[in-house]
């Protein structure tokens, strides 16, 4: 139920919460094996060949990627549109759900996409993801012009995790070139609850945005939505999910 009175002031949390972390190398060591997937290897080095390559180290987690590519094997999703490539690792992750996936992803930054490249041919996945350099706003129109002129399929999964100012944008772009059932994710929603509180949105635009984005997909006919808040060694975060209906 929605509060009149809002949730008070932000709380910075006084230290960081070690057990998340410590989940996710337990369970990973399990879980995350040459037996489960024929691309562990080389799924296992991308991060850190792109933070070695100078990229940022805000790829999703490795337990976060596996539970994209196990969300497209769920969705029995074959062609997949990425906002935000980086260096290529949860392209590469939601290309290993099956040799059938294919996946759009659109890259900003000329030497990510160039990382990004390298990772995926060195991982054997470069002919089922096609990197489109740009930004997202000038790529997609043209992708989306070309699924209506039939030159590609419908997206029937989208990954929104590029500049969070345009996350509304993105997904009111992309809807018209998917289907009913699409599944739409978005990263980064939650960001440590700060997105509960309107005092920190008013200092942070991605934050705004992603409020945005949230009230204005509950009142979207076309969608049906939920947010799953996430802790683990990428620290408090949240994914929105949403399906077309
Ligand atoms: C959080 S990273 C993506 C991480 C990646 N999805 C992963 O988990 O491996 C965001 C990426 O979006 C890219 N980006 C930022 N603004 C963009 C824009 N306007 N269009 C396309 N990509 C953009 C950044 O350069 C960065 O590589």
């Amino acid at each position: 139920m929605a509060s009149s009175t809002g949730p008070g002031p932000y709380v910075t949390p006084k230290e960081q919460d070690v057990r998340p972390g410590a989940v996710d190398d337990y369970v990973n060591s399990h879980l995350q094996t040459p037996a489960s997937n024929k691309y562990h290897n080389a799924l296992e080095h991308i991060r850190e060949k792109s933070i070695a390559a100078g990229l940022p180290d805000i790829a999703c987690s490795a337990a976060q990627a596996k539970y994209l590519a196990i969300q497209v094997k769920i969705a029995k999703a074959k062609n997949i549109l990425e906002l935000g490539t980086l260096g290529g690792f949860s392209a590469a992750w939601m290309a290993s759900a099956g040799p059938d996936v294919k996946v759009t992803t659109v890259e900003l930054e000329e030497h990510n996409a160039n990382v990004a490249s390298k990772n995926i041919a060195e991982a054997g996945l470069q002919n089922q993801i096609d990197i489109q350099r740009g930004a997202g706003l000038g790529v997609l129109p043209k992708l989306v012009a070309e699924v209506k002129a039939g030159q590609r399929p419908e997206f029937d999964f989208i990954f929104i995790d590029a500049d969070k100012q345009n996350n509304l944008a993105y997904l009111n772009l992309a809807l018209p070139a998917s289907r009913s059932g699409t599944v739409v994710i978005v990263d980064n929603v939650v960001r440590q609850g700060r997105i509960a509180y309107p005092d920190e949105a008013a200092k942070d635009e991605r934050i705004s945005a992603t409020r945005n984005l949230i009230e204005t997909i509950g009142k979207d006919e076309r969608l049906d939505a939920t947010v799953i808040q996430t802790v683990g060694e990428k620290s408090y975060d949240g994914f929105l999910f949403a399906i077309k209906k």
